[in-house]
């Protein structure tokens, strides 16, 4: 498996696909506390029509944490970083489309203020742009200081009603919900400070220069069909895409649909060196 060490981290990640020279690079950017084994469909289901990368973000899967990001006060560039450290050591040839999946989507905005150089298109999926209020921000620093005490397995337990539509692939709850369990609680406590401390990007949207496409399970009920449309809205140039059958994991829930718009998405762009 290909790695990288950035700054006392070693980062793991897949990377197939790349069909023909100039290919779109995809960079699938995974949720919390997940691992790039949620991307698994895509990785198989795209590689014919792009370069699919997807690494675990530092201290998940198999990547480890390194340095606690950001010391005490961790934030969410310090992810950001490493994306785009990983985006110029993979010298894509043709356009990356950096896709960001729930707290992948809020890494990319903070790319976006960041390292905006490091991609040439977005895919935002099942995430929002907003800040935390203050009951979400205070229900993720509890989780910080009492992940130790409680473990990954309770974590899962508390988040996988909120994760999934009804009648979601048993398997797909199952893979995911154990993925969960195995995350490490110094992973988690850091990606929950950081996300509590993200500012809120509504006013960026209507300054992104790239092209964007929106994708939303309709039963998402943590980042929902309604929020997601408005950010599409608020974006010069985005699409919006509803995906049927599937709740906030939408990528693994129904994977064939989320891949149809991501293909047609990547077809659509076009080579930067050209
Ligand atoms: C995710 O899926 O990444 C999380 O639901 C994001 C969050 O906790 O806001």
């Amino acid at each position: 498996m290909p790695s990288l060490e950035i700054d006392g981290a070693h980062l793991v990640y897949d990377d197939t696909g790349a069909p023909f020279d100039g290919a779109p690079t995809l960079l699938l950017v995974h949720g919390f506390p997940l691992s790039r084994a949620m991307w698994g469909a895509q990785l198989e289901g795209l590689a014919d029509a792009a370069r699919v990368v997807a690494p675990d973000l530092r201290g998940y899967g198999e990547s480890t944490l390194g340095a606690w990001p950001g010391g005490k006060n961790p934030t969410l560039d310090r992810y950001g970083e490493d994306l785009a450290r990983l985006a110029e050591h993979l010298g894509a040839a043709g356009p990356v489309v950096l896709c960001g999946f729930s707290m992948g989507g809020y890494i990319a905005m903070a790319m976006l203020r960041r390292f905006p150089e490091s991609f040439h298109a977005l895919a935002l999926v099942d995430t929002r742009a907003n800040a935390d209020d203050e009951t979400a921000r205070a229900t993720r620093l509890k989780m910080a200081d009492k992940i130790h005490e409680w473990g990954a397995g309770r974590v899962a337990e508390l988040m996988r009603p909120k994760l999934f539509a009804p009648g979601a692939p048993d398997a797909a709850v199952e893979a995911t919900t154990a993925v969960i369990a195995a995350t490490s609680p110094l992973a988690i406590a850091a990606s929950q400070l950081a996300m509590a401390s993200r500012p809120d990007s509504t006013g960026l949207l209507r300054s992104i220069d790239k092209p964007t496409l929106v994708v939303c399970g309709e039963q998402d009920e943590l980042s929902p069909p309604d929020v997601m449309r408005g950010m599409a809205e608020a974006i010069p140039d985005a699409r919006y895409v509803e995906i049927p059958d599937a709740g906030h994991m939408a990528p693994v829930e129904n994977p064939s649909a989320v891949n149809a718009a991501l293909r047609e998405f990547a077809a659509g762009l076009a080579d930067p060196a050209a």
